[in-house]
């Protein structure tokens, strides 16, 4: 469910307004680590193109009424990482959107092949340093509950990184304000959405 009121796209400056009408149904999907800033930068990107933003983990909470922590302890990892591929097919068809999903999502082949169809996926890609201090603010994340999460993260990153090299646009995450990344994704997808009117 989107949790933002939307623009009339006539309210939207020229450029974005095409942006928006060449995405047509696709969605905008926001792939990478914990800590990239895939839900405050996606939050602020759909607000300014004036679409839904979405975000796929609070979906499989709400479908499976638990929290992702609850899910991976009760279920495990396997039963989650089978609710996330579920919830994402069927948001990806909930098009034009901003869709943040979880760190593991893009893992998925299936996932990957049907973001492919269905979206444009932007790699929110941040270093191993900022994602470390990021996620250190937070103990929700039931991967890095382990006796070293600095070295599960840099595994993480090792085994995720060509995966997430197969998105369409990536950018640099880093401590900026999100409205510069934002600026930058905008920018990357005008160029990259096919059939954008100019
Ligand atoms: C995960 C990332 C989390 C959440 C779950 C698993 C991962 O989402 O989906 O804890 O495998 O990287 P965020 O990337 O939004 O933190």
């Amino acid at each position: 469910m989107p949790d933002l009121v939307l623009h009339n796209i006539s309210e939207l400056p020229p450029a974005e307004a095409a942006l928006v009408k060449a995405l047509g149904h696709r969605s905008i999907v926001l792939i990478g680590m914990m800590g990239a800033g895939k839900s405050s930068v996606g939050r602020k990107l759909a607000l300014r193109l004036g679409i839904p933003f979405v975000d796929a983990d609070t979906e499989i909470e709400r479908a499976a009424g638990m929290s992702i922590p609850d899910i991976f302890e009760i279920h495990g990892e396997t039963e989650f990482r089978a609710g996330e591929s579920r919830v994402i097919a069927r948001l990806l068809d909930g098009g034009p959107q901003v869709l943040a999903t979880g760190g593991g999502a893009f893992m998925n082949a299936a996932t990957r092949a049907r973001i492919r169809e269905k979206g444009i996926s932007v790699w929110l890609k941040a270093d191993f340093e900022v994602l470390l201090r990021r996620i250190k603010r937070r103990s929700d994340r039931p991967l890095l509950k382990t006796a070293d999460p600095a070295a599960t993260l840099r595994q993480l990153i090792d085994v995720r990184y060509p995966a997430y090299a197969e998105a369409a646009i990536t950018i640099e995450s880093r401590d900026v304000l999100h409205e510069v990344i934002v600026g930058e994704i905008v920018e990357r997808l005008c160029e990259v959405v096919p059939g954008r009117a100019s």
